[in-house]
């Protein structure tokens, strides 16, 4: 691995009483495609959800090149170079394509027109729809529209929660592609993806988490060459 970028350093994250996230640890390095993978509610989005601190894991410690985040609050955790596209997307639907992007750059100095524009250029369907009301957007444009919006930050690493549900497998296809693409260009990611195929194909390693925990980590060739964590894990 690189120099390590992002590590969550066994947290125990709660929602009220419940005890979700066990002493959880993954470490994401530089320029890496990280990716979390396991059944429906084993832990995955509160584990990024986690280190932007909503909620704040109640043991543990997640680092960001070496400098704790665990008490900061969100926005500040935000300015601090990571970017969260949530499984629900959260685009405003009353605000253009172009307003959309430009609350990506708020709390920064510029109104980020060259960042715009080279996001638009990753989302060539964003740029055709640039003055369309977020409303009007079919649900793989909006997913574009989420990811990037996180894009124009220019974040160090991006937690991204599963871009693909829900599309058309061609959508999924360029969607991968573009997400491959933001990483050559120099972005970081940790993402949670559910469809197998897509994980291996994006990741440079995987982790598998079930019930709150970390249960198997390592290469997309490990992981299939593990038919057993598939079985037990992923319900393949
Ligand atoms: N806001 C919440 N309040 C209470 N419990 C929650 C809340 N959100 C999630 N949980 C519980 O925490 C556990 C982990 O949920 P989480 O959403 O992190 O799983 P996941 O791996 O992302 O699942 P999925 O694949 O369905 O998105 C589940 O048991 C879930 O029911
Ligand atoms: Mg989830």
């Amino acid at each position: 691995m690189t120099k390590k970028l992002l590590e969550l350093d066994g947290i125990h994250t709660y929602y009220g009483e419940a005890h979700v996230l066990q002493g959880v640890s993954i470490t994401v390095g530089e320029g890496e495609v990280v990716t979390l993978i396991g059944r429906n509610g084993a832990g995955k989005t509160t584990t990024l959800r986690s280190i932007m601190g909503i909620p704040r894991p109640r043991r543990g410690r997640v680092l960001l090149r070496g400098a704790d985040l665990t008490a900061l609050p969100t926005h500040e955790i935000a300015r601090r170079g990571v970017a969260w596209v949530p499984e629900e997307r959260r685009i405003l639907p009353n605000l253009t394509v172009r307003e959309n992007l430009r609350l990506g750059r708020l709390g920064t100095r510029d109104n980020g027109t060259h960042e715009i524009d080279e996001a638009l250029g990753l989302f060539p369907r964003l740029r055709e729809r640039i003055e369309h009301l977020g409303r009007h957007l079919s649900g793989g444009e909006q997913q574009m529209l989420a990811i990037a919006r996180a894009l124009v930050a220019s974040p160090s690493v991006m937690l991204v929660d599963e871009p693909t549900e829900g599309l058309a497998p061609l959508l999924v296809q360029s969607l991968t592609q573009i997400l491959a693409a933001i990483n050559r260009r120099g972005t970081t990611i940790l993402l949670v993806e559910q469809t197998l195929e897509v994980a291996l194909a994006l990741s440079h390693r995987l982790y598998v988490m079930d019930q709150g925990r970390i249960q198997f980590e390592g290469t997309p060739e490990d992981v299939r060459h593990a038919p057993s964590v598939q079985q037990r894990f992923l319900g393949v």
